[in-house]
């Protein structure tokens, strides 16, 4: 199966990506020293009632025994990354422990399951082995590589986490079969994302082809998430802790587009990938105001790509006073003063910080439907 290495030393791991490779998970966990130990499967009732029985029957054959943890969300998937749920994980933990092996973990769903079992990895015990098998597209081009895990507090998103590396991640995208058409656009912002910051030949082969062809023609997909995978790895082998600003680039688009999902109440009104989307456009705006930007045709070839993902190009109702007061809390401003990372043209950017507020909030307008 294909395979992108992420490069950290001791800490280094494989990404399988490819379709069936789910069917294989008890071998590949095998070989990867896994099956001396005891797997809790943790996660959500949708993916469990589609994938836990396979993925069972999968383990067994290789004489692991899996217990499984379906975490609870009520209002939406984020409350799975609630402290009540990472308690009743931990708490399912110190039961199923003790049976003579140590435990593993398994991520089995979106970003969502695999930011909660890896921060639950990274302190039980003070650290267990985890895997992630990512059945999101945002979970397989984003969330399952990096080690960034997480879990959210009542004063904020991902407030609570640790950077931990898995022990291998599994993107079979057979699993992604089953995912609803918004969940599909959604991840496609992030690959749209490393098109534009690192990648000119996948922005132009997501900007030849929609979002419909991706979905039929598995080889094409398979090649765009191998080129965002390969993309992550590289960032994250040379800046794992997120302290050389060489991760920074992974956040184009994600200043303005968290202070969308802020401002709308993380209601889900918009998702993680469409604010992202617009959040692009609002960084294209502010680097052309700046005259950072180089090459004038990309804010509209990024709007045309956009369009054939179905990722909408303006927010409706947000007002810009809501906006920057969500920025303001963006952990990505620095002691008040803001960073935004900026095109300068395709697969180029450059970070510039303090920029005026007056520019932000220009771009900001222009950008409210
Ligand atoms: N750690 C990181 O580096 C990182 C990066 C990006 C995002 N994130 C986090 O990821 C989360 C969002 O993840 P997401 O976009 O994958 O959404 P998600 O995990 O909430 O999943 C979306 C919904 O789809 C369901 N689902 C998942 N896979 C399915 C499948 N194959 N078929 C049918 N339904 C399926 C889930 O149960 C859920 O209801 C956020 O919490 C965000 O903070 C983390």
């Amino acid at each position: 199966m294909p395979t992108v290495r992420v490069a950290l030393k001791e800490r280094s791991y494989p990404v399988f990506i490819g379709r069936g490779g789910f069917s294989d998970a008890g071998r590949i966990l095998r070989k990867q020293r896994l099956a001396q130990y005891r797997a809790v499967i943790v996660s959500q009732k949708p993916v469990a009632d589609l994938y836990a029985d396979s993925l069972k029957s999968a383990l067994l054959r290789e004489g692991i025994e899996p217990c499984f943890f379906i975490a609870p969300y009520s209002k939406s998937s984020e409350s799975s990354k609630s402290q009540a749920v990472f308690l009743k994980l931990i708490r399912a933990l110190s039961s199923a422990d003790g049976k003579g092996k140590s435990l593993f973990l398994v991520a089995l769903g979106g970003g969502v399951v695999g930011d909660l079992t890896g921060f639950a990895a990274s302190v039980y015990r003070r650290g267990i082995p985890y895997v992630q098998i990512p059945t999101t597209l945002t979970a397989q081009v984003d969330s399952a590589i990096g080690g960034k895990t997480s879990i959210d507090l009542p004063q904020g998103k991902n407030l609570l986490g640790a950077i931990y590396q898995p022990r291998l991640v599994l993107s079979d995208t057979s699993l992604l079969d089953s995912l609803p058409d918004r969940h599909w656009s959604d991840g496609f912002a992030e690959v749209i994302k490393y098109g534009v910051i690192k990648d000119p030949h996948l922005f132009l082969m997501l900007e030849r082809e929609g979002l419909g062809e991706f979905r039929k023609n598995h080889r094409l997909l398979e090649k765009v998430i191998q080129r965002s995978v390969k993309i992550k790895a590289k960032l994250v082998s040379r800046d794992e802790w997120d302290k050389r600003d060489v991760r920074m680039v992974l956040n184009f688009g994600h200043t303005a587009g968290h202070a969308i999902e802020a401002a709308s109440g993380y209601s889900g009104r918009y998702t993680h990938g469409e604010a992202v989307g617009v959040g692009m456009l609002v960084a294209c705006d502010i680097a052309k105001a700046l005259g950072v930007l180089k090459d004038p045709t990309l804010i509209e070839r990024l709007e045309k790509t956009l369009l054939k993902f179905n990722l909408p190009l303006y927010t409706k109702a947000l007002s810009t006073e809501a906006l920057l007061r969500a920025m303001g809390y963006d952990k990505k401003t620095e002691l008040g003063a803001n960073r935004f990372v900026l095109p300068v043209y395709l697969g180029k950017t450059t970070i510039v910080k303090n920029i005026p507020l007056t520019v932000i909030s220009n771009c900001l307008l222009k950008r409210k439907g």
